[in-house]
Parts: structure tokens; C-alpha cells; sequence
């Protein structure tokens, strides 16, 4: 996903005895393929699961266990390892790992370093649904998010023990996505923000439609950017084929005149509203009930103008609100883009060079620059949409700071 903020982090990641300790090693990968520096402590009972090697071998560093091992220990290796880490995680967390942080044991390698980190640390359970859901359990997890610690909730559904429930390790991408929170600075805590993404589908008889190829990356990319620095997001999507990031509360809709009827419903509430979608400009005028049927003759639809949703909210919106609209163009691109920046009322908008291959609609990198209305312009490189997205919330940051004076 390349998320910026995990770029040469060092991560000290604490595996301990659960059957799910083999889907760690994919957490590894995955870390690693971020350009985290991964230096794992696994448990005893870890090493019954998952062997020591295949660990050190996918994260490219040695693996501690022995906490009184002369050769790991011979620099305090345990005091070094909870020093050295931006962010401590455990995954998977069992509940004797969690019982034995509430109570501030330390009686082997990893529950040490918990002790003698300073690093925020987020922890990922996975168990027996019966051990999870035992009050025991839930008072030590509320012990440590007293502490703020990250816990991040185990899945639901069939275990390995043949059990039903609530204590799966947790996807991959949400504790990716839960890492990267922490390590956050959660600058827009208690900030709503909308965001709007992929494209509409203009029905004009119930199985054919008019649209257009965006397929949501770029919105996507932006409401996780925002959720990762605490904002709570709505993010408005017409129909696209990528999952939705975690923590967003999401509003799916298809048409123009939807997505233009839930934006005016939600923009009142918000102090960003961040407009990605690609909008479609025309509807038919006419939507047939039935399949329209093929003729040997040219096929006619008339189409009638959408209202333009951010234009819409830029003529009702407060003077603390901050609406930023995308300009996907093929030509004259800062002109158009500027254009748009006056008659839509925005505070900036993000021309959108879609004439390139690397650039604008469907692919995973972006070519933009970000205009403001004092006439200042940001131009990037081609840069992963993640990023992209990161850099957009810096500068609106920048503009919400230079105008509350924060
Ligand atoms: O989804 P991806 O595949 O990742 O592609 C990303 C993207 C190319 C769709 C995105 O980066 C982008 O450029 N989005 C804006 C596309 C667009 O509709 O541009 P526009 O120049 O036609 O519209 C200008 C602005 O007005 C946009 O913010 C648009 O959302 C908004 N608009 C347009 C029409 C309309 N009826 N209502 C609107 O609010």
C-alpha cells in the first residue's frame, strides 16, 4: 500500500503462543514490503507453532527468545530491543500475554521489553472464543487501553479449535492499518470529514448505464490518510471493487442525483468535505423500465446536466469549513483546474493530469498539483496515491493552521 508513515520504521514485533502465530509470518512480509525494519521476540510456546528460522529468515534479523541466553543478552539485549523500537506490537496476543502486561509481570523475553518499553505498543488477541470472551480477559483489555495501548478487536467466525465466535487473528490490512494509526499524530481527533470517491452509474434502462473508469483509489487513499490521523470520516462511494478502509463510516451510492442528495445531507456536519469522486456531469433524461431492445437503428438518449455537488455545498458552506475539489483534466490543466477553484467556492483544488499511464484514473500512482486561492501551487512528482493523499492533508493541515491561527 506504500503508507508513508511506516517508511524505515524499526518495529519490534512480539509473537506468542496461539495457533494463529503462523499468519505473523505473513504480518513480517507485509511489514517488510513497507520498508519496516522488523526485529521480532517470539515466546516459548510460539517456537512450538512456528519455527525460530522461517521468522528470522523473513524478517532479515535474529530472533530473541532466551532471556538469559549469554550470547543474546551479552549487550542487555532485552533493554536495547524495547529502547530501539518506534512501536512495539504483539500479534498473535494470548490472553496469558495480555494478563501478564495488565499485571506488570516480566518473567521472560517478551514480557520484559513490554515492561521496559517506552514505544506505544498495539496489541492484536487471538484465542478460544470462550477464553476471549472470559471476564478475566476483557478487564485485562480494558487494563491496558486504559493505558493506551491499541487493541485491536479479533475477528469473528470458525476457529481453529472447531469453535464459533469472537477471537480470529485480525486481517492483515487492519492491523497494518492499526500500526500506522499509532504511529500517527492524531492531529485531526474530533475533525469530520467527507470524503467522496469512485465514479456514478447514469442508468437509462435497468441493465445499461453511463460512466466512467474511476475505480475509487485515489478517495480510498485519502479517507485512510485521515483516519490515520484520528479524523472520523464518511466516506461516500459509488460502486467501485476494493474493500473499504477500516474505521470509516461508509455511505454507498450509485447515481449522481444520490451521491449529490447525501452529500448536502452530511456537508452541514463537517469540517472538511474532500470531493475525489468522478462525478457524472450528464444523466439520461429518460430511464426505460424495460431493456431497451437492439434495433438496426442509431440509439438516441438524451441527456440532461447532473447538479454539481461541490459546488452545491461551496454555496451553503460555513466560513470554518474546508471543501477541496479534484480536477481531472487532459488539457490546460492548471487553467481548467483554476477555473474550477474560483466557480466551486473551494479553499484548494488537485489537478489531475489523467492523460499519463501512471496518472489519474484506475492505476496505484497519481501526477497532481495542489492549487490554493492565494495563488500559491504544489506540484508532485508521480507518487503512489497514498502519498498523494498524505501530502493533500498536509497542506489542508497547513491551511486550517495559517487560517485559526492553531
Ligand atoms: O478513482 P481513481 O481510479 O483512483 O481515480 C482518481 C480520479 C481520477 C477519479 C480522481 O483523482 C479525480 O480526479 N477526481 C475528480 C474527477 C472529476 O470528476 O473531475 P471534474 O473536473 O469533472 O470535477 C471537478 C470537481 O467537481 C471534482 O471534485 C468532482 O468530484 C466535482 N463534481 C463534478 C461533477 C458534479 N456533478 N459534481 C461534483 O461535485
Amino acid at each position: 500500500m506504500a503508507i508513508p508513515v511506516l517508511k524505515g520504521k524499526t518495529l519490534l514485533l512480539g509473537i506468542t503462543g496461539s495457533i494463529a502465530a503462523y499468519k505473523a509470518l505473513d504480518l513480517i512480509r507485509r511489514l517488510k514490503e513497507e520498508g519496516v525494519d522488523v526485529h521480532v521476540v517470539m515466546t516459548k510456546s510460539a517456537c512450538q507453532f512456528i519455527t525460530p528460522l522461517t521468522v528470522q529468515t523473513l524478517s532479515e534479523n535474529a530472533v530473541a527468545i532466551d532471556l538469559f541466553s549469554l550470547r543474546e543478552e551479552a549487550d542487555i539485549g532485552h533493554i536495547k530491543l524495547a529502547r530501539m523500537a518506534d512501536l512495539v506490537v504483539i500479534a498473535p496476543a494470548t490472553a496469558n500475554i495480555l494478563a501478564k502486561a495488565a499485571s506488570g509481570i516480566a518473567d521472560d523475553y517478551l514480557s520484559t521489553i513490554l515492561l521496559a518499553t517506552r514505544a506505544p505498543v498495539v496489541m492484536c488477541p487471538a484465542m478460544n472464543p470462550a477464553m476471549y470472551e472470559n471476564p478475566a480477559t476483557q478487564k485485562n483489555i480494558e487494563i491496558l487501553k486504559g493505558r493506551n495501548i491499541l487493541v485491536v478487536e479479533p475477528d469473528s467466525g470458525s476457529m481453529a479449535c472447531g469453535e464459533e465466535g469472537r477471537g480470529r487473528f485480525p486481517p492483515i490490512d487492519l492491523i497494518i492499518e492499526a500500526i500506522s494509526k499509532k504511529l500517527t499524530p492524531p492531529t485531526w481527533k474530533d475533525l469530520k470529514v467527507l470524503v467522496s470517491a469512485g465514479p456514478t452509474r447514469e442508468f437509462f434502462d435497468p441493465v445499461r448505464f453511463i460512466s466512467n473508469p474511476s475505480s475509487g483509489k485515489m478517495g480510498y487513499a485519502i479517507a485512510r490518510a485521515a483516519i490515520r490521523r484520528s479524523a472520523m470520516v464518511h466516506l461516500l462511494t459509488g460502486p467501485v471493487s476494493i474493500p473499504p478502509p477500516y474505521g470509516v463510516t461508509i455511505h454507498n451510492v450509485t447515481s449522481a442525483m444520490e451521491m449529490y442528495n447525501r452529500a448536502m445531507e452530511l456537508a452541514p456536519e463537517m469540517d472538511i468535505i474532500i470531493m475525489a469522486a468522478a462525478v457524472g456531469d450528464y444523466r439520461p433524461e429518460k430511464i426505460s423500465t424495460k431493456k431497451v431492445k437492439k434495433t438496426e437503428k442509431a440509439l438516441a438518449i438524451t441527456l440532461i446536466p447532473n447538479p454539481d455537488i461541490i459546488a452545491a455545498i461551496g454555496k451553503i458552506k460555513k466560513p470554518q469549513q474546508i471543501t477541496v475539489g479534484f480536477a481531472a483534466e487532459t488539457d490546460n490543466i492548471l487553467e481548467n483546474a483554476s477555473q474550477k477553484l474560483i466557480h466551486k467556492n473551494l479553499d484548494l483544488i488537485v489537478a489531475n493530469d489523467v492523460t499519463r499511464p501512471d496518472s489519474g484514473f484506475c492505476v496505484d500512482t497519481n501526477r497532481v498539483k495542489i492549487l490554493l486561492r492565494d495563488g500559491s501551487i504544489l506540484e508532485l512528482p508521480c507518487l503512489p496515491k497514498e502519498e498523494v493523499a498524505e501530502k493533500l492533508l498536509d497542506v489542508i493541515e497547513d491551511l486550517r493552521r495559517r487560517r485559526d491561527g492553531i
